[in-house]
């Protein structure tokens, strides 16, 4: 029996469309290999949607991502949106999109493919074999506590963002990243800054009540100024690294250094508890998108990397569609192709000419099709 999946695109911004159009078709070959088969349906985000219905996220928009079984957005953003205040900027439509889909667990998986060892400015011997997850709770904190705001009296200009953190919010990031840990390399590695916040001190308490029924993985606390220096200097001491939003989104940048390029970065946002409406036992509702932003100097010039895309769309396939293998064979093909010297300008290998973005992903799906 052949199921159909509903995923609904938001290409959003500069290069997210390029990108999305090739992973959505190396989607149809992976999905059409393991008998799936997918309906997409196109929403606005970010700039296009503002520009669009005057909103970076439409009610509508909103409620068609409610009814799909993924979303896969590409990125939001450009210079020509900057000007505007924060509420109505691009940046605002993807946090509200986490937030209305209640999707607190961001995975952000770093992967160094053995042929781009050299690609990263750190030392090969460094970097090579660097396989790890920052798992970034993606709901809380600073991003949307309350008070945030500017204000103004006699004395000067004055600005506040609050940190909260209740410890259900807590024990169930770290929940999921012992589940993830333990589907790899059985090691978690929880970041926070208890020797100064509070938060990070409640953050520490519940890890370690979470740890406690893990037995069986090898658990560690870190503090978050430290851990951005062993993220670079050994990263491949780690596997599963879980932290609060802002930390989640500082490190996961640093940690994109590793790979060579941010293009090749992928991620999921998952709510991590709702299966889908087929109610399929693996299956999870998540948002997929590359972790690389719009890049609106390079959009529209076909010299933007899919590779993030893709491993994105193979991330849909193993969490919201349980289709383990057909993930497996996209994450093969990205890394055939890579090693046979087939990229784009980001991670091109010395002498060989870089390809655009569209013949980076037919030769990607030349080798799924196999
Ligand atoms: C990310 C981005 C976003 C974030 C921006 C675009 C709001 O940097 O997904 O990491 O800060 O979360
Ligand atoms: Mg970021």
């Amino acid at each position: 029996m052949s199921k159909t999946f509903k995923i609904l695109r938001l290409a959003g911004d500069g290069v997210g469309p390029e990108v999305i159009d090739e992973a959505c078709a190396v989607l149809e070959v992976a999905g059409g290999n393991a008998g799936a088969g997918f309906e997409f349906e196109d929403g606005l985000i970010g700039g296009a949607a503002i520009d669009a219905h005057g909103v970076p996220l439409s009610a509508e928009d909103l409620e068609k991502a409610k009814n799909a079984d993924a979303v896969f957005l590409g990125a939001v953003g450009g210079p020509k949106w900057d000007h505007l205040p924060k509420e109505t900027r691009p940046e605002s439509g993807l946090l509200g999109l986490r937030k209305e889909l209640g999707l607190f667990a961001n995975l952000r998986p770093v992967k160094v493919f053995d042929a781009l060892a050299s690609a990263s400015p750190l030392k090969d011997d460094i970097v090579r074999g660097a396989d790890l997850m920052v798992v970034r709770e993606l709901t809380g904190g600073l991003y949307f506590g309350q008070p945030s705001e500017r204000t103004q009296d006699a004395s000067g200009r004055s600005a506040v963002d609050t940190l909260p953190y209740h410890e259900a919010e807590i024990e169930r990031i770290v929940e999921l990243a012992f589940k993830l840990a333990r589907q790899r390399r059985n090691k978690v590695t929880s970041v926070d800054k208890a020797n100064v916040l509070n938060t990070s001190g409640l953050w520490r308490e519940v890890a370690t009540e979470v740890a406690g029924r893990y037995d069986d993985v090898e658990f560690e606390h870190a503090l978050v100024d430290s851990c951005a220096m062993a993220l670079i200097s050994r990263p491949t001491s780690f596997d599963v690294m879980v932290m609060e939003n802002l930390f989640g989104d500082i490190l996961s940048d640093e940690a994109a250094v590793l790979a060579g390029s941010l293009g090749m970065l992928p991620s999921a946002s998952l709510n991590g508890k709702a299966p889908t409406r087929r109610g399929t036992e693996a299956a999870l509702f998540g948002m997929y998108e590359p972790v690389h932003g719009s890049a609106p100097d390079i959009a529209g010039q076909g010299k933007s990397n899919p590779v993030g895309a893709i491993l994105s769309a193979s991330m849909m396939l193993r969490f919201s569609f349980g289709l383990d293998q057909a993930a497996d064979q996209v994450d093969q093909a990205v890394a055939d192709t890579l090693d046979a010297g087939i990229r784009t300008g980001d991670i091109a290998a010395g002498g060989t000419p870089p390809v655009s973005t569209s013949e980076l992903g037919a030769a990607i799906r030349d080798r799924l099709k196999g």
